[in-house]
């Protein structure tokens, strides 16, 4: 057996760990959910949700790793049986294995369009337009609706009215209710609505996007002919991810962090003070201005606390951006020495996450587009979708803007950046898994956790347009992380027991941990847990599980996509149990 990887220096650790957290995350989910879900409304249940899930559950994560690393495994599998003298406990640990590999699977693709974003503004690949026709593509901005507009055209369509309404209420007090706000669910698309319901449909970004991920009708050819450049990004950056994994913690993962993580916050400065320069565009239209984008980001608004759906997105994002359940973290701190602390470091990286995230991920996308597209605009937008902000609706604007090409490179990089540091982390469970258990070189290991993301990556670059991709998203992005989470938190405060669980945690802490988390951990992220769990089973029941409103054509798809998550999962089950035949130093 090799010596123990470590990373070698503290700095080294913080940033790598937030590199893992700081990702797609922070710089296009984050504003899609903020303007999605009303902006200030959004934030206070996402802050609730910081310290009573994020924070504790950060922690538990960082303390099971380095105590699992002080027996020498660093994945789940090894950590649960040391927690619960069960043999069960490792079996479920095989999903600290197969969660990031899944999750890693999507999450390369969609960094790799950044990367190949990347390129095409620095060649002014998309920058066909002239400025005027460029101009001509910014959608007319939307006077919005009267409530009574609302109920006329819900009730024609004999649909309920409380949630709708109630929702639009979020935007202002004396707003006229958004497209948006309107259409909630989608369930209007009513011809006089439709271009006000999708701004950017006709847009020359837009069709840049689909020809380029293959999602277009066929026989749109403006841009790409094939798939050829989607598959090639993707194949490189499956390359970039097995290599540098491939060097080791320290001289890997690490050495990355060292150059992207001062790169990535360096881009967003300097695309930060872009946005505030831009201010307002066009002075004839006084209230499309960065500082009406902000204000909607900042300004509170309790009205939205009632409604359990902005809960569910924000606890998620929660969730996703500090990368907590999925086995990551924990894999990453059992690099960490014995005695190292994990309280303050912990926090410290989490609080990096979330400058990242409700700073600098704020302040770009959101402000620039309510300047360019207005309020409502920009809400629609990004109703539509993970990606409509980021790919569709901020070219159009570096498209226009004096070095645009230079921004648009910046932003690109940027999120290539912020993605690659966080899926080599995905890829690291799995990775030191085959090593320790299986007893393969690193480099071995590598090659082979490239090769699985190509084969179970493969259908989800050829099949976007069918619905495979989001599968992953919603079962393994989603409800994966918290299922996970679940199981750990219950390991850790109850098997293990909640007195070892503490004296664990605060040991040789660096900071004090006050004794509220002890109840925090032990009953309320349990049962928060469970309460976002049945929330998204009520939420999702029609369009998830009953596939309401799905093609015809794309159910099955959609079923293999679910299989194919099943089977890994089992896969990693089996890959514990030959594990455990093979290594009798498991306890369990
Ligand atoms: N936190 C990352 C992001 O914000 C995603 C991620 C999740 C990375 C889980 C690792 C583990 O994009």
């Amino acid at each position: 057996m090799t010596e123990r990887d470590r990373w070698a220096s503290r700095i080294g650790l913080v940033l790598a760990m937030a590199g893992n957290a700081i990702g797609l995350g922070n710089f296009l989910r984050f504003p899609r959910l903020a303007a999605q879900y009303g902006g200030g409304a959004f934030l206070i249940p996402y802050l609730i949700a910081l310290l009573l899930l994020g924070f504790p559950i950060m922690w538990v994560e960082w303390t099971m790793g380095r105590y699992g690393g002080q027996y020498g495994h660093s994945t789940s599998p090894g950590m649960f049986a040391r927690l619960w003298r069960s043999p069960a406990a490792k079996y479920l640990g095989a999903l600290g294995i197969a969660l990031p590999l899944l999750f890693t699977v999507y999450y390369t693709y969609i960094e790799s369009w950044t990367l190949a974003y990347a390129c095409f503004s620095a060649g002014g690949r998309y920058m066909v337009a002239t400025p005027a026709e460029a101009r001509a593509e910014i959608p007319p901005a939307v006077p919005g609706f009267t409530a009574a507009e609302v109920r006329s055209m819900l009730g024609a369509r004999g649909a309920g009215q409380d949630s709708p309404l109630s929702r639009a209420q979020w935007t202002g007090p004396d707003t006229a209710f958004t497209a948006l706000d309107a259409n909630v669910d989608g369930r209007l698309d009513t011809a006089e609505l439709r271009p006000v319901l999708q701004p950017l449909a006709g847009a020359h970004t837009n069709q840049f996007l689909r020809e380029y991920q293959g999602v277009g009708p066929p026989g749109e050819h403006r841009f790409f002919d094939s798939l050829a450049p989607a598959l090639g990004f993707w194949l490189l950056t499956v390359a970039l991810n097995t290599w540098i994994i491939s060097r080791g913690i320290a001289g890997g993962v690490e050495k990355l962090a060292k150059v992207a993580m001062p790169l990535l916050f360096l881009f967003a400065v300097v695309l930060v003070v872009r946005v505030f320069t831009w201010g307002t565009p066009d002075p004839s239209q006084p209230d499309q201005s960065v500082w009406v984008g902000l204000n909607f980001i900042w300004q509170p608004n309790f009205a939205a606390l009632a409604d359990f759906n902005v809960w569910l997105a924000a606890a998620g994002q929660i969730f996703f951006t500090l990368s907590i359940g999925t086995g990551a973290i924990q894999c990453y701190a059992s690099y960490l020495k014995p005695k190292d602390d994990c309280i303050l470091t912990g926090l410290t990286t989490a609080a990096t996450n979330e400058f990242a995230e409700v700073v600098l991920g704020a302040t770009i996308a959101i402000p620039i587009a309510v300047a360019t597209f207005g309020l409502a605009n920009t809400q629609v937008i990004a109703g539509q979708g993970s990606f409509d902000l980021g790919f569709v609706a901020l070219p159009i604007i570096f498209e226009q803007m004096p070095g645009g090409r230079l921004f648009g490179t910046l932003w690109f990089a940027l999120l290539f950046f912020a993605g690659v540091t966080s899926s080599v982390a995905l890829c690291q469970p799995l990775v030191a898994f085959l090593q320790e258990t299986f007893h393969m070189s690193r480099r071995v290991a590598a090659l082979v956790c490239g090769a699985a993301m190509i084969v179970l990556g493969l259908p989800i670059v050829l099949w976007l347009k069918t619905g495979y991709l989001d599968q992953y998203d919603f079962w393994v992005g989603t409800f994966g992380l918290v299922v996970f989470a679940l199981i750990e938190v219950v390991l850790f405060a109850w098997m293990y027991g909640g007195e070892n669980m503490w004296h664990e945690l605060r040991r040789d802490a660096e900071m004090r941990v006050p004794r509220v988390y002890y109840y925090v951990i032990r009953y309320v992220v349990p049962l928060l847990l469970m309460v976002l769990l049945g929330g998204w089973c009520i939420q999702s029941l029609n369009d998830v599980v009953l596939l309401e409103g799905v093609p015809r054509e794309n159910v099955p798809y959609i079923w293999l996509a679910r299989a194919t998550i099943v089977l890994v999962i089992l896969a990693a089950g089996l890959l514990v149990l030959i594990a455990r035949r093979r290594n009798r130093s498991w306890p369990v």
